[in-house]
């Protein structure tokens, strides 16, 4: 699937003041392409990425899911879409707390009224490293760990369209190395556009398309 970005605006509120997190922001993310966005703390990363997430609208502007304009759809639609098109990791890893590793891991599968595909579950949680882990709860695991788990909870749909907010922020070398095999492996497998964020230079490098953002704006590198 490929993403499209047409002339997007986001304005924050907070009180008298104005944050302008995201200003004129083209982008054509083409399908199956492995893109990585850079910049600063507080330029607009996370903020773009939730609103390619349909999890966040805009304050003008369009996102489109090959023809689909996600901006213009129902709440409900957006809901599917998500569940079914897009895994995402979240920069705060966004498990549930009551449930275990392997429950979280599952949620999306059985959200969307799909049987967990175990096989595939196990084979990436073993890449992964947390095959021993599966039956602890969040607060019972190292933070590298429950990055992991959300890792796996992203791609346990085999979604389309694969964000990721710094998914290697608590790994250390190696671990974050296996963990980009993996998603670039995943990519290739099931055809998937995957889009980082990431403050790591040797992670960034290894992207098709390097996307520098600053100040709410994108700049050229
Ligand atoms: N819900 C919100 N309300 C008000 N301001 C916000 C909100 N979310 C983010 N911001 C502001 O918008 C700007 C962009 O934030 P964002 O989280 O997108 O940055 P980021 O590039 O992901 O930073 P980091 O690398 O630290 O994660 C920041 O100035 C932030 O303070
Ligand atoms: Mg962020």
């Amino acid at each position: 699937m490929k993403i499209l970005v047409k002339d997007v605006n986001k304005r924050y509120i907070q009180g008298e003041k104005e944050i302008m997190a995201l200003q004129n922001i083209n982008l054509d993310i083409r399908e199956n392409c492995f893109s990585v966005i850079v910049g600063p703390s507080g330029c607009g990363k996370s903020t773009l990425l939730r609103i390619l997430a349909a999890l966040d609208y805009p304050t003008s502007g369009d996102v489109y899911y090959d023809e689909t304009n996600i901006c213009q759809i129902s709440d409900v639609r957006r809901s599917a879409l998500r569940r079914q098109k897009i895994g995402m990791v979240y920069q705060d890893f966004g498990l549930l707390p009551t449930f275990t590793a392997m429950e979280n891991i599952c949620t999306p599968a059985l959200m969307d009224g799909k049987k967990p595909d175990m096989a595939y579950i196990m084979k990436i949680c073993q890449i992964l490293g947390i095959e021993h882990r599966l039956h602890h709860l969040p607060h019972e695991m190292s933070g590298g760990e429950q990055q992991r788990t959300a890792v796996a909870r992203a791609l346990v749909n085999k979604p389309a369209i694969v964000l990721a907010d710094e998914p290697t922020g608590n790994l250390d070398k190696t671990s974050a190395q296996e963990l980009i095999a993996l998603l670039m492996q995943m990519k290739q497998e099931f055809h998937q556009t995957l889009l980082m964020v990431t403050h790591d230079m040797t992670i960034a490098d290894q992207a098709d398309v390097k996307i520098c953002m600053d100040n709410g704006m994108l700049c050229h590198s």
